[in-house]
């Protein structure tokens, strides 16, 4: 077996005081304006082309040697060795002993490790998802993918992202919550002769998924759907627990396919079926030329590399704790919530893969909602918060929907947004104002402070020529490598998440004393909170 190379943690390394030094120093006055007034190559030569996305790092709150010294901290690290140990099948996610190697569900036929298995499922799913598209025969309306986290975010994301593609008759449902708000609604809208149900669990023991799984099940069979077999269909590595839901047919995959990692393999039903073979194969070639880039580019072309530094430099150095994703594009909507349980679930973590305990931060919260929505929300704090919170646009050049008039005014908003962060408005600027709501009994020296945007606020635009399979998988990609490389710097296993279960136990505990109401040995406020709700 090949084993997980030893790491060195990035606070142990001389590039990480050299840049806490800088980070204390220089680095304060560093002020964006001055940086491209002072260099008309800034944009050429931070900017970084990978496949399917383009990326300007220009408007971002460092130099060549911020730059030079993050990739010597890589270095340090041994982040490339880390990386090659991943693709290779060493058992990186050392908690609980596992290959991660969700790039080899992407790998061309003959390329990547496990390539019978992986193709094995790959052919027998798409076979499976161009009989469901072929409606007339198939005779299905509706799919209803029933799963959460990782078995819900991935394909749930995608499919709204890639809407243009997807099968014109077809409709596509995704339910997670244990809430029936969440099921209820889906559930009206179905007939039972023309639904089918994906219930996707990796473990098939997620409380939420087989408590909405048994929910369905029940509906269709009081509804008069007989044939629970044909209907229902599983993805697992579980397959005898699915087996024993009732369900015959099942794609499977490994246990070295993390929940959050896992739309690529049998998770991607609801995707395949949505694209058809053809469309799903795009989206894992988009993913393949990513892995391809983040395996041979050197890191000064390096894009994954090279964002997961820069988180590094904001969160550690820099002290920023949240970043915002803006994508100028609706059908990438879920794409923030998606990115949550990637990078929170994976980089949230406080000791390293030795269990030691980190002195320093690691995942910075994510967070946003699609342009020009955010615009009219939270943007005010990003101009004139108190936080420094980088910002990453996603710019797509060419529209699908064929709608004069609307395009332009989306790019042309997403551009002034980041200009406006960097650029900012002095008082001296927002003096010579007569801005018309101004109140005429305050002072304009007054008013011209409260209209000062401090700018310098840093932000990455991503420029994707246009939104098929083929870049949603290249950007998907993107951002696994660059949670990826933080991780291997922060010295942590982003492969594990034993921070959700807690949660989980305590639940268990809690739910028959919903029925009951003993309250006895509870914290006062569970107790007071148990009571108020029964
Ligand atoms: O609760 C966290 C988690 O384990 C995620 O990591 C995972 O994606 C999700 O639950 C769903 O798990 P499963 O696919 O096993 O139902």
């Amino acid at each position: 077996m090949i084993s997980t190379p030893a790491y060195t943690r990035g606070d142990h390394t001389a590039a990480w005081a050299a840049l806490n030094m800088h980070a204390q120093g220089a680095a304060r006055s560093f002020d964006l304006r001055q940086a491209f007034a002072g260099d008309p190559a800034r944009f050429e030569r931070l900017s970084l082309q990978a496949p399917a996305v383009f990326a300007d790092l220009s408007k971002n709150l460092w130099d060549d040697s911020v730059r030079a010294q993050l990739i010597a901290l890589a270095q340090a690290c041994g982040v490339t060795a880390r990386r090659d140990a991943m693709f290779a099948g060493a058992p990186v996610n050392v908690t609980e002993g596992r290959a991660v190697l969700h790039t080899a569900l992407r790998a061309p036929h003959g390329q990547g490790l496990h390539a019978q298995e992986v193709h094995g499922v790959l052919d027998q799913m798409l076979a499976y998802a161009e009989q469901v598209r072929d409606v007339p025969r198939s005779g299905i309306r509706d799919v209803v993918n029933i799963g959460i986290g990782g078995s819900d975010l991935g394909p749930q994301m995608a499919v709204a992202a890639l809407d243009p593609h997807v099968h014109p008759d077809l409709r596509f449902h995704f339910v997670s919550n244990v809430d029936g708000h969440d099921l209820a609604p889906v559930l009206r809208q179905l007939n039972p002769a023309t639904a089918l149900f994906i219930v996707a669990s990796k473990t098939f023991t997620t409380q939420e998924t087989l408590a909405n799984a048994e929910a369905a099940k029940a509906w269709f069979l009081a509804q008069g759907g007989g044939d629970v077999a044909r209907h229902f269909v599983g993805v697992t590595t579980n397959l005898k627990a699915a087996a024993a839901f009732g369900i015959s047919t099942t794609f499977g995959f490994w246990d070295w396919v993390g929940g959050r990692y896992s739309l690529w393999g049998a998770i991607g039903l609801p995707i395949a079926i949505a694209l058809g073979a053809e469309g799903f194969r795009a989206f894992l070639r988009g993913a393949h030329e990513m892995d391809q880039h983040f395996l041979q580019a050197l890191p000064e072309q390096n894009l994954p590399l090279q964002l997961g530094l820069l988180d590094v430099w904001y969160r550690n150095f820099l002290g920023f704790s949240s970043r915002s994703v803006a994508p100028y594009h609706q059908g990438l909507r879920r794409l923030p919530a998606y990115l949550q349980q990637l990078e929170m679930e994976s980089n949230g973590k406080s000791v390293d893969v030795d269990g030691q305990a980190l002195p320093f931060a690691t995942s910075p919260v994510v967070w946003g909602e699609p342009g020009t929505n955010g615009q009219h929300a939270y943007f005010q704090m990003l101009h004139q918060g108190t936080d420094v919170i980088p910002v990453e646009f996603i710019a797509v050049k060419e529209p699908t929907h064929g709608i004069a008039g609307l395009h332009r005014k989306l790019l042309a908003n997403c551009l002034a947004q980041s200009q406006a962060l960097m650029l900012g408005k002095s008082a001296d600027e927002a003096a010579l104002e007569k801005p018309p709501t101004a109140s005429p009994s305050m002072a304009p020296e007054v008013i011209s402070r409260h209209r000062t945007f401090p700018g310098n606020r840093p932000s990455t635009t991503f420029v994707l020529e246009r939104l098929d399979p083929h870049a949603l998988g290249a950007l998907v990609a993107l951002y696994e490598h660059r949670v990826f490389t933080s991780a291997a710097v922060w010295g942590i296993n982003a492969y594990d998440q034993w921070g959700v279960e807690l949660g989980k136990a305590l639940c268990n505990q809690l739910l028959p004393r919903l029925d009951s109401g003993d309250v006895a040995g509870l914290d006062a406020s569970t107790a007071g909170l148990l009571q108020r709700l029964r």
